[in-house]
């Protein structure tokens, strides 16, 4: 049944309903649509549109079939058959309340437009979604920050350049993305307050001719606030914007992390091994072990930053109000939270499993002459200016690397040959844990630095679990 037959000669072309029907990716948003439609009726009862019998007729048959879809999410879809073709899900929705209840399900849409319809299912559906989002991200956090208590005195080498740089704790880098997904749901929590706003009411751009209180309209939806300017709020998809950005950045965030356990867990590094239920194999060499999982945080991040890209793109050159070219907002939207949801589900999989090879971090940490910084600041207080302690621990190194031995095995006379300065206590200062209890300020690598950097995010984790 189409809502707009009557101006019509001829009906749809079939390759016209194949562009422009949007029921197979729109079915998504019928409970949204339901709701909204729940609202609404009472809206335009309070407008003297519905007896209140009609309102409670409706209200029952609308409940009914939100409880048919909540049983097959599908039931949409699956009733496509023979004749039957719903443009979009509110087309679906409407044909089955008339199918129900005759002429009074046509009066549902007294007053409102496909246009005030669909941006407010879509708000409702973002803002749903983000809070399953946010519930994601906290058990992601969460794996984050147990692998940081389970190896809190592990030592590693910390890398710029993808060259040995520093010691630092395994526990101070899962702390470094701990910090990030905290952020991304700061934003998208950021993000939900400019979603959760009503556009019910706005009409297909110029506001509705009924006497609907919006406000208590949106206050029914659960919204905080009813948009403010009809031709926008039927016609912008900033908020879908913003979370698709929100979803990028923490696609971002989580490629890397998938770069690093991808790259730890090579046999060139080895600090990690991958478990079974996270790898998979060659169908061609028989000795691979892959880390597909980790692989495809990074991958899928491609996919969801492409979807930032269409939105924008879509939008950019569009006029006031409403065009059809928004129905495009759908996929991507959809598509983003999906990827984001799996690619969240899956970090505590990859971490909770994880077996980090704690002899490797260390003997990567002692290799690669990440002390020779500690040696610099060791001459530095024996009253070296900086520049040329920084030049004699460079000649230590130099020394070093033509025996094949650490800087710490060098004997004392060797080091005093490039570095006069030193004495048999510079030696105590180029053991890792020195190193490591050197760097106790506040959001450093040391050890009391990094136990209250994991109490400080377990409590505002927590504090955000009593939050959302
Ligand atoms: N399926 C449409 C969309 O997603 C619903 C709104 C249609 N509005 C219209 N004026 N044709 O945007």
């Amino acid at each position: 049944m189409a809502l707009w037959g009557g101006r019509f000669e001829s009906g749809p072309d079939a390759l016209f309903r194949a562009i422009n029907d949007s029921l197979g990716f729109d079915y998504r948003l019928a409970l949204e649509d339901i709701d909204g439609s729940l609202a609404w009726a009472k809206a335009i009862h309070g407008a003297g549109v519905l007896e209140a019998s009609e309102l409670g007729t409706l209200s029952k048959a609308l409940a009914d079939l939100r409880g048919a879809i909540v049983a097959n999410p599908r039931l949409p879809l699956d009733e496509q058959q023979g004749e039957t073709h719903d443009e979009d899900i509110h087309s679906y929705v409407e044909r089955k309340l008339v199918e129900k209840l005759g002429p009074l399900g046509k009066k549902l849409h007294t007053g409102r437009s496909r246009n005030d319809q669909v941006a407010t299912d879509l708000r409702l559906w973002t803002r749903r979604a983000i809070d399953a989002r946010l519930a994601e991200l906290r058990d992601a956090r969460r794996s984050l920050l147990d692998i940081a208590q389970r190896e809190s005195t592990t030592v590693m080498s910390g890398y710029t350049h993808l060259q040995r740089a520093q010691p630092v704790l395994f526990a101070h880098w899962a702390l470094a993305y701990q910090a990030m997904l905290a952020r991304d749901a700061a934003r998208l929590r950021d993000c939900r307050a400019r979603v959760n706003i009503c556009p019910l009411g706005s009409g297909a751009l110029a506001g509705t001719a009924y006497k609907i209180d919006r406000h208590a309209l949106a206050k029914d939806l659960g919204f905080e606030a009813a948009s403010t300017n009809s031709l926008d709020a039927t016609s912008d998809r900033d908020f879908v914007i913003e979370t698709l950005s929100c979803l990028a950045t923490l696609g971002v965030h989580l490629s890397r992390l998938g770069e690093d356990l991808i790259l730890f867990g090579s046999q060139e590094f080895g600090l990690v091994e991958f478990h079974d239920s996270v790898s998979s194999g060659s169908s061609l060499m028989p000795q691979k072990k892959n880390p597909d999982a980790a692989e495809l945080l990074r991958g899928k991040s491609g996919r969801v930053i492409g979807s930032l890209v269409s939105m924008f793109t879509s939008m950019k050159g569009l006029p006031l109000a409403y065009n059809k070219d928004l129905q495009e907002d759908k996929e991507p939207l959809f598509d983003a939270m999906d990827q984001a949801s799996v690619c969240l589900r899956v970090v505590p999989k990859i971490l909770d499993t994880l077996k980090v090879n704690r002899a490797k971090c260390e003997a990567a940490a002692k290799g690669g002459y990440s002390n020779a910084t500690d040696l610099a600041d060791y001459l530095v207080a024996q009253g070296v200016p900086f520049r040329e302690a920084h030049e004699q621990a460079g000649k230590a190194v130099r020394l070093a690397l033509s025996h094949h031995v650490a800087l710490d095995d060098l004997s004392l006379e060797q080091l005093k040959s490039v570095a006069p300065r030193c004495e048999a206590d510079v030696f105590p200062r180029l053991s890792l844990s020195v190193g490591l209890a050197a760097r106790n300020v506040h959001g450093g690598t040391g050890p009391e630095a990094v136990r209250e950097a994991l109490a400080h995010a377990r409590a505002s984790l927590d504090a955000a679990h009593s939050k959302t």
